[in-house]
């Protein structure tokens, strides 16, 4: 700890992977710098592409033929749009079967997608649902265990090992992210301490107590829990974390920079969503952090333009649709995630990886007739570096006209400087209407005055009269 302290002290930020030993350990800390040892990997993670589209193409074989036989749902819509399974040669085909979306899953809530009997599901979760019913997903035995397989490569991609402990904080329950993080945890070997989200002061505790070199929350809420360390007098970089893996909410690269920085630890991106699988669906590897790796062996992406729903090439943004290659329960097929990103070719493993959520189609803001993203405001405020990450984007009406105020925090140690302040906030309006063409307004909250999330963050209050 003391050699720790004495880098983290020397050169700031310290990525606390480079200094530590990892000692008897299956790997040492510079082959995990220098990528996962090969003998590590799944074999499918580096098999040249053939054989991933080989792979590919006979899943969705099964895949098709399993919805189509078992879930009356599908049986309508590829009967309305004129494909039988047998139609599927290529992966090219799978352009012509129709789209799944949230819509499909409530409509049949709760089990009605199921493609298996209900007696041979071990588990369901559910998505929270902001209006109406919850979307219900359900798991086989054997879904339940490739989830835990996949988590598993995706800790191993952030530079996890077997026999780390990992404090997961992601909340347990309906929402997928505590029990994904907990089965994975436990297939690749490491020691789980099931935390779950909330009691902030208890997380920074254990985190002392326990010294877990790994560490698996909302991005939002790992900052939460880095002010607790410091209300509680104690330096975030002297924790044992090594890795922390982040996920379910849009977050942008200089999110990362900060969380890196406060906790001197390498901070990756985890991708999933429950109607697909949960978390796990892809992951950033820790030697590139250039985007999370889609486990392609059980998940078929493609991306579409989000208004025509033609498909887009690799490098286009759009709309992410995903089609499980592997699941019994339930199967999806050209499932809309509203995500919108772009593919981009394997780096770190030969399967493709996405670019960094822009945001969800659902999250964007228009205003004034501009499109908005969260992460777009994100990225500017993090620019400002006497401004923290917490923020909330306010909308309003006055008049006829759209207004759009972002309340930000300043970080603690520049609140009393009120100057330096007001400067930041006038760059940041600057800066809003330079790079995304709408005018806002800034106002500097007072630090605690932005809700703090132990999940999910909330980002946009929409104020505005519902017409
Ligand atoms: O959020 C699953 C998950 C849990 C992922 C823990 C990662 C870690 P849902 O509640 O169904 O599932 O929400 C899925 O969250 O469609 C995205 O809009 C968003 N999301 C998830 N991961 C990311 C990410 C879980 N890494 C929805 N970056 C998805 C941006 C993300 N957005």
């Amino acid at each position: 700890m003391a050699a720790k302290k004495k880098a983290a002290k020397k050169k700031k930020p310290a990525f606390r992977f480079k200094p530590i030993p990892r000692g008897a350990k299956p790997a040492s800390s510079k082959q995990l710098r220098d990528g996962c040892p090969r003998k590590l990997l799944d074999p499918i993670e580096i098999a040249s592409r053939d054989e991933i589209v080989a792979l590919q193409t006979k899943r969705l074989k099964w895949t098709l033929a399993h919805a189509y036989r078992n879930v009356p749902l599908y049986r309508r819509k590829f009967d309305a749009a004129g494909v039988h399974p047998s139609d599927f040669k290529r992966l090219e085909d799978i352009a012509k079967f129709p789209f799944t979306t949230k819509a499909d899953l409530r409509d049949a809530y709760p089990f009605g997608m199921f493609a298996v009997p209900r007696e041979d599901c071990v588990r369901v979760h559910a998505s929270s649902g902001t209006t109406g019913k919850p979307t219900v997903v359900g798991y086989t035995r054997r879904d339940i265990d490739d989830w835990a397989k996949l988590v598993a490569r995706s800790i191993r991609a952030a530079g996890g090992l077997p026999g780390d402990l990992l404090h997961v904080a992601y909340g347990y329950g309906l929402f997928t992210g505590g029990l994904g993080a907990h089965y994975g945890g436990e297939k690749l070997g490491c020691t789980v301490i099931p935390m779950s989200g909330g009691q902030t002061e208890k997380q920074v505790q254990l985190i002392l107590d326990f010294k877990p070199q790994l560490i698996m929350v909302t991005p939002s809420y790992m900052l939460a829990i880095a002010d607790e360390f410091e209300r509680q007098g104690h330096d975030p970089r002297d924790s044992s974390l090594l890795v922390g893996i982040h996920g379910a909410e849009p977050w942008t690269d200089q999110m990362r920079k900060e969380i890196e920085a406060r906790f001197g630890m390498d901070a990756v991106d985890i991708y999933g969503l429950s109607e697909v699988m949960g978390p796990g669906v892809a992951n950033e590897c820790v030697e590139t952090k250039d985007g999370p790796t889609i486990w392609e062996d059980h998940f078929l992406p493609e991306i579409v333009d989000p208004v025509t729903t033609v498909p887009l090439a690799d490098g286009q943004r759009g709309e992410l649709v995903f089609t499980t290659l592997a699941k019994e329960a339930l199967p999806v097929i050209r499932y809309r995630t509203r995500d919108l990103t772009e593919l981009l070719p394997g780096t770190a493993r030969s399967m493709r990886r996405m670019g960094r959520i822009a945001g969800r189609s659902d999250d964007m803001m228009i205003v004034r007739g501009v499109n908005v993203f969260p992460t777009q405001i994100e990225e500017l405020i993090l620019k400002q570096p006497v401004l923290s990450p917490h923020y909330a984007l306010e909308l309003r009406r006055e008049g006829r006209l759209d207004t759009l105020d972002i309340l930000v925090e300043p970080k603690p140690e520049r609140a009393g400087d009120a100057a330096v302040l007001d400067a930041a906030a006038a760059a940041l309006v600057q800066a809003v209407k330079a790079y995304i063409g709408v005018t806002a307004g800034v106002k500097i909250a007072q630090v605690g005055q932005v809700a703090r999330s132990i999940g999910k963050a909330k980002r946009v209050f929409d104020l505005r009269p519902k017409d």
